[in-house]
């Protein structure tokens, strides 16, 4: 995107027909554009990434991740002692207030979708756990938060707006700093590429997981998110949310889940709510711009018990392991009105222990790639268990 925006640039001041104002507009741009080009290039060669035209990714729309870009600026430029901006401390506020609250100081902090990873450090810093994970899909940004962090390099980034703001600078340069670690907290604190839908953990491995502004964009189904939190806490631990519900445009409505509903899957999945709180905030307010978003952040704690607790009944929830797909489906001797070697092989695989994600797992690699697994093995439950 870099590249094609100076391309677009350069074009565009070879022009006959522009006066210096206009001139000198377009190259505080094409600064700002070649600054970011540098650094994205840099700080990935040095991650051994190599920017090679992709096909697949030509036809994806970028605009999520060119969107977490501006988490880079928030976190690191934005906000310095000569520059203050209230959205890093409001959010470090928001969830210390609540780990403070906690039986026992964490020792084990995992952050799921840490972004550039400015919240994490900054808990890491206060609290002195063991170790914190600051964990993200996006290269780009845990690059930059191992160069500022680790590696203690500054790191230049450029910022420009699409839309003229009276008063306001059109383009600028920040130089992002290492961030003040005079006790050596960086040893502790690791930022980590993986997917949340691949965690490379062992069970019951934290005693804190963090999802700041997470549970609504990370390509799946909260229900499924839900799952993998409630297996990497180890019992006794606490699950802290804090952002809004956004959800991605990607996402089929039915997923776009409201808190009451979140707070059912909570407790069909083992978790007791402890408490929650709703607050207004700005999100990536610049200094370069005259408009802003105002989201709403719903915070929760959630822990998960020393023992698993039989589930709640909820209205309209033929069982909790339908809904909860990560849960165990009890044996019962299942059997279906409709006979199909597909249905024999679902129902053979119920052993008590096996949930319906189990199931799909074994059996999806065996089904065309079109057909919706889970919709198969969740409408077969479904229709023998309201039958
Ligand atoms: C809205 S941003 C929030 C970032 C940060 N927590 C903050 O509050 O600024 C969501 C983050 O989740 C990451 N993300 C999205 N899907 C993910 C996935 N499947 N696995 C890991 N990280 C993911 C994105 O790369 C992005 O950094």
């Amino acid at each position: 995107m870099a590249q094609q925006g100076l391309a677009a640039l350069h074009e565009s001041l070879s022009r006959y027909d522009l006066t210096d104002t206009t001139r000198q507009r377009l190259t505080e741009i094409q600064t700002a554009s070649q600054v970011n080009l540098d650094t994205i290039l840099s700080l990935m060669q040095k991650h051994g990434i190599n920017p090679i035209p992709d096909e697949q990714l030509s036809q994806m729309n970028p605009g999520d991740l060119s969107e977490y870009f501006d988490l880079l600026l928030r976190d690191w430029a934005w906000d310095s002692t000569t520059n203050p901006n209230p959205e890093n401390t409001a959010a470090f506020e928001r969830t210390l207030a609540d780990i403070e609250k906690l039986p026992q100081k964490p020792a084990r902090i995992l952050v799921l979708g840490a972004g550039a990873g400015r919240l994490s450090w900054d808990l890491h810093v206060r609290l002195q756990p063991e170790y914190t994970l600051a964990l993200d899909a996006n290269p780009l940004v845990l690059a930059a938060a191992d160069e500022l962090v680790h590696q203690r390099q500054t790191i230049a980034i450029g910022e420009f707006k699409n839309f003229p703001q009276i008063g306001f600078q059109h383009a600028h340069c920040w130089q992002l700093e290492p961030p003040h670690d005079t006790d050596n907290a960086r040893s502790t604190w690791f930022p980590l590429g993986a997917n949340v839908w691949q965690l490379p953990f062992a069970r019951d491995s934290f005693d804190l997981i963090i999802t700041p502004w997470f549970i609504d964009v990370n390509g799946g189904d909260v229900r499924d998110l839900i799952a993998i939190i409630y297996e990497n806490l180890a019992p006794g631990g606490h699950w802290l949310n804090s952002g809004p519900l956004l959800f991605t445009r990607h996402l089929p409505v039915q997923l776009k889940y409201t808190a009451t509903e979140i707070k059912e899957f909570l407790s069909l999945a083992g978790f007791t709510l402890i408490e929650e709180s709703i607050t207004n905030t700005d999100y990536l307010r610049s200094p370069l711009e005259a408009r802003f978003r105002q989201e709403q952040v719903w915070t929760f704690r959630a822990a998960k018990p020393e023992a698993r607790q039989e589930a709640p009944i909820i209205a309209g929830a033929l069982t909790a392991w339908l809904v909860m797909h990560h849960l165990p489906i009890p044996k019962n001797n299942y059997s279906s009105k409709d006979s199909h070697p597909l249905i024999d092989a679902i129902l053979s695989l119920v052993d008590g222990n096996r949930s319906i994600n189990d199931i799909c797992y074994e059996v999806g690699p065996h089904l065309p790639q079109d057909i919706p697994v889970k919709d198969v093995v969740v409408t077969l439950f479904g229709q023998i268990l309201s039958e």
